[in-house]
């Protein structure tokens, strides 16, 4: 870039306010000057205008919503939908469907160096969540006798690390050319007065803009042109951090086309009304989710005349797109505010110096994509059956409770096929793992377990692996 050009950015940013991000320049590296200027030359102007009026409307307003119930359809009606399976099952055997996992957050909660995707998570393989989803989908692909499409959203800050370990582990048995990486964009963090504030690099500091990010990146990418280049109607959409997730869904599928939804969504029951779980519900007449912290205490415990709760049940972040819909969806959704501290850097004479400090980052939801959708769906589910998300070291969610929840349903499904599973205060006593090539519910276990016969399972004293 010229000398020119870089002065007319600085100009521009220290009319807008932002001096203090050339405080003390002449004494910076040359790349540390260019890499910020790139930064400030990427970030479109419009969206820095977005980020300060939201900052600017949630520390007026807090973001005042009004939100009403909205209807699910119960698992009953759907689950045992024969004709919803089958179609389902003929979208994926004709190669309408494909699979994106988001996996470009930073797992702050987790504490994990590295790609959240890297855990390892299985409770006696220790394979990683990447590999669990990989087999999924591989075990998917070997019933249907086709290749599947995977397309992997990561941020810039873990595209690298992630795109090597899948590469590096052959892709779980999945073909290169069936397993597409993306990127998502980025939001630079601000300070309570809508300041720009550095990294500690010199850099803007940044984090991924959230799921939300992931419509404007597929079409940005070029995944959307691929998907239609080979006929993929249909995306299905699950997080990286939960191994129970369940690939594919037959009647999900079916029933998401059957119904002509643009975008459904899986809800779960509240285990109880203060549960940390973003619950559905018309949010200003449009239909959404509403975060646990968004909602006041008189709304999660509101009951109906007959005592069950307004708000009852919550998405588990597992949706399915149409993909027409993606691609006419401009990719603008609501900012999401939230307040961190953060490690800024500050120059100063002779270097600088790196500081905690508040700042305000913001975010943008994949959920939120349901108020533009054509008939948005909400297909209850079982928790039990497909829900465990690894989000934090200890406590709910979190390591224990992820892998807890995989033995628990290999459990049931033994259980299913007449295997007896002892049982210690409601928790199997051994650590069972089934991988996904294996089985992936309890009648494809049946089907396994009789095809070899050599290892007959009648009751479980050890530890059991079936791979
Ligand atoms: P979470 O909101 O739970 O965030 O993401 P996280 O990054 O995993 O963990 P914390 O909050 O920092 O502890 C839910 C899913 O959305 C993805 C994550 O990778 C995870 O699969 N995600 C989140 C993105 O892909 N991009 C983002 O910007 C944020």
């Amino acid at each position: 870039m010229s000398a020119i050009f870089d002065s007319r950015i600085i100009e521009q940013w220290k009319a807008r306010g932002q001096d203090h991000l050339f405080d003390y320049w002449d004494e910076r590296a040359p790349e540390m000057k260019q890499a910020l200027l790139d930064d400030l030359q990427t970030l479109e102007n419009d969206v820095y205008e977005l980020l300060r009026q939201q900052l600017k409307q949630q520390l007026d307003d807090k973001g005042q919503r009004h939100i009403e119930p909205i209807a699910h359809i119960p698992e009953r009606e759907w689950r045992g939908d024969a004709r919803a399976r089958a179609m389902g099952e003929d979208l994926l055997a004709a190669g309408k469907v494909a699979f994106l996992t988001v996996a470009g957050g930073q797992g702050s909660r987790l504490g994990f160096e590295g790609p959240k995707g890297c855990f390892p998570i299985s409770p006696i393989r220790e394979a990683t969540l990447f590999q669990i989803l990989a087999e999924k989908i591989l075990a998917a692909r070997n019933r249907l006798n086709r290749p599947l499409f995977w397309y992997i959203m990561t941020s810039d800050m873990n595209f690298e690390e992630t795109r090597r370990f899948l590469e590096s582990n052959g892709y779980f048995g999945l073909r290169e050319q069936e397993v597409s990486f993306f990127t998502q964009g980025l939001f630079p963090s601000l300070s309570a007065q809508g300041q720009l504030l550095l990294a500690e690099d010199g850099r803007l500091f940044q984090n991924p803009n959230g799921h939300g990010g992931t419509i404007a990146a597929l079409r940005d990418s070029g995944c959307i042109d691929h998907m239609r280049e080979n006929g993929v109607e249909e995306l299905f959409f699950f997080q990286v951090d939960n191994p129970l997730v369940r690939i594919p869904d037959y009647p999900f599928l079916g029933g998401h086309v059957q119904r002509g939804s643009q975008m459904s969504t899986k809800v779960v029951e509240k285990a109880y009304p203060e549960e940390k779980l973003g619950v559905i519900g018309y949010v200003n007449g449009k239909p959404g989710v509403i975060e646990y912290s968004d909602i006041s205490e008189k709304n999660q415990k509101a009951r109906d005349d007959r005592g069950n709760l307004l708000y009852s049940h919550g998405s588990i972040a597992v949706h399915i797109f149409n993909v027409d819909f993606l691609d006419s969806h401009s990719g603008r959704l609501p900012l999401h505010v939230a307040r961190k501290q953060i490690q800024s850097w500050k120059p100063e004479p002779g270097g600088g110096v790196v500081q905690q400090r508040e700042a305000v980052k913001f975010e943008m939801f994949i959920f939120d994509a349901l108020a533009d959708a054509e008939n948005p769906l909400f297909f209850e589910t079982t928790r039990e059956e497909e829900f465990a998300p690894l989000k934090n070291k200890t406590g709910p969610d979190s390591i224990d409770t992820c892998r807890q929840g995989m033995i628990n349903l290999y459990a049931r499904w033994l259980e299913a096929n007449g295997v007896t599973v002892p049982m210690r205060d409601g928790k199997p006593v051994h650590r069972i793992e089934i991988s996904p090539t294996f089985a992936w519910d309890a009648q494809s276990l049946r089907e396994s377990l009789k095809q070899r016969r050599s290892t007959t399972v009648n009751r479980i004293d050890e530890d059991i692996l079936l791979t």
